[in-house]
């Protein structure tokens, strides 16, 4: 094979994704120099966050138009000059929709790692990846739950949610997840175990809020935004925090789309409440700290994980857009 593939972004997206936002190219395999070695991807993680990056600067500068859609992925080392990385090594790093990516150790958001011995693909991409250490510093760090609060985790069939349920579950709090659809709350509660589940397409989440926290909720996890934050807020306990890791509701909005803000904010005033922003780079220093405790969860059947396997690395946009379709069940990847 002396061709290789690529995807490129043609035009910075407006609203939901389409096809016509990108390129697929082929070009010929790069040739590996010194201290470079070449790797042929196996596996890609798909994350919300390459909208952003697509749409414009974010906390990392946008993905340039005709640059390599940027994206967290697994592949095997097939040739090195490099002498940290060696041909049947399985690496981990931020190579982008590529089928061959050219690596000389680094990439925008860190270094290239070797898999761990024991860890699958699916689990370093998602529970031990980006997704699961996302929900453990948020919760732990930013949330703070005690035992016996009252955790409220919207995603909660997602990757990051369902992983944050089951770490509230443990350390003893009470957990009402929020998802679309009866498929995936029966899945928040039988398999990640929360108290209850609301599905938000079903009606009126603040009153469904209300009838499962009379007291309020102590700690908001909050992975959507627009009016399941604004259910969340009404339903503030006394010094609640609210962690706000996401907001895929408004990911593809425009500027025209955007909503005027938020009708109940000022329940964090009376409830002596805050809420803080967080992105899981900013403990990448801590992030060993982080797989331990999962892996701890694991060894203790405490963390059940669920996986959406797409294949075929011509359907990368077609997998992304599925995150905002909530056509996802679980952490999003693609095999190549
Ligand atoms: N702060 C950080 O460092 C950090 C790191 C990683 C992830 N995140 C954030 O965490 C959140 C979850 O990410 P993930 O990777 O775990 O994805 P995910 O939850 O596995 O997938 C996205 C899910 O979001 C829901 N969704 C999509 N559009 C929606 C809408 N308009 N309204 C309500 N729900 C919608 C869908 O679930 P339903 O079918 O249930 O609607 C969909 O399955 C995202 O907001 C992401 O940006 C933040």
């Amino acid at each position: 094979m002396t061709t290789t593939r690529k995807w490129l972004l043609k035009s910075r997206p407006s609203g939901a994704l389409q096809d016509s936002d990108f390129d697929l190219v082929t070009l010929p395999i790069p040739i590996v120099g010194d201290g470079q070695f070449l790797v042929r991807m196996t596996h890609f993680s798909f994350d919300p966050t390459q909208r952003g990056w697509l749409g414009g600067d974010t906390y990392l500068p946008a993905v340039p138009i005709g640059g390599v859609v940027r994206a967290g992925g697994i592949g095997e080392v097939i040739a090195s000059h490099h002498p940290g990385f060696a041909a049947g090594d399985m690496v981990q790093g931020t190579f982008g929709w590529q089928e061959h990516a050219l690596s000389d150790g680094t990439t925008e958001t860190g270094p290239v790692t070797k898999l761990r011995a024991g860890v699958t693909p699916e689990q370093a991409l998602g529970v031990f990846g980006v997704t699961g250490l996302t929900a453990w510093f948020g919760l732990t760090e930013i949330g703070k739950p005690n035992a016996g609060d009252t955790v409220l985790v919207s995603g909660a069939a997602g990757a990051t949610g369902s992983v944050v349920v089951q770490i509230a579950k443990a350390l003893g709090c009470k957990v009402i997840g929020i998802a679309g659809g009866p498929e995936k709350c029966r899945w928040v509660m039988e398999q990640a175990g929360a108290d209850a589940c609301i599905d938000y397409r079903a009606g009126n989440v603040a009153r469904q809020i209300r009838e499962h926290a009379r007291k309020g909720v102590q700690v908001v996890f909050e992975n959507v935004g627009g009016e399941i934050l604004d259910a969340a807020l009404a339903n503030l306990a006394l010094g609640a925090r609210v962690v706000l890791c996401g907001g895929i509701s408004s990911y593809n909005d425009t500027a025209e789309d955007r909503s005027p803000g938020l009708r109940n904010y000022m329940n964090l005033t009376v409830m002596r409440g805050h809420m803080q922003g967080f992105i899981v780079l900013d403990f990448a220093k801590r992030y060993g700290e982080g797989v331990a405790a999962l892996s701890k969860l694991m060894a203790q059947g405490k963390l059940n994980t669920a996986e959406d396997i797409q294949h075929g690395f011509e359907n990368c946009p077609a997998t992304l857009r599925r995150l905002f379709e909530g056509k996802n069940f679980g952490k999003q990847l693609l095999v190549v």
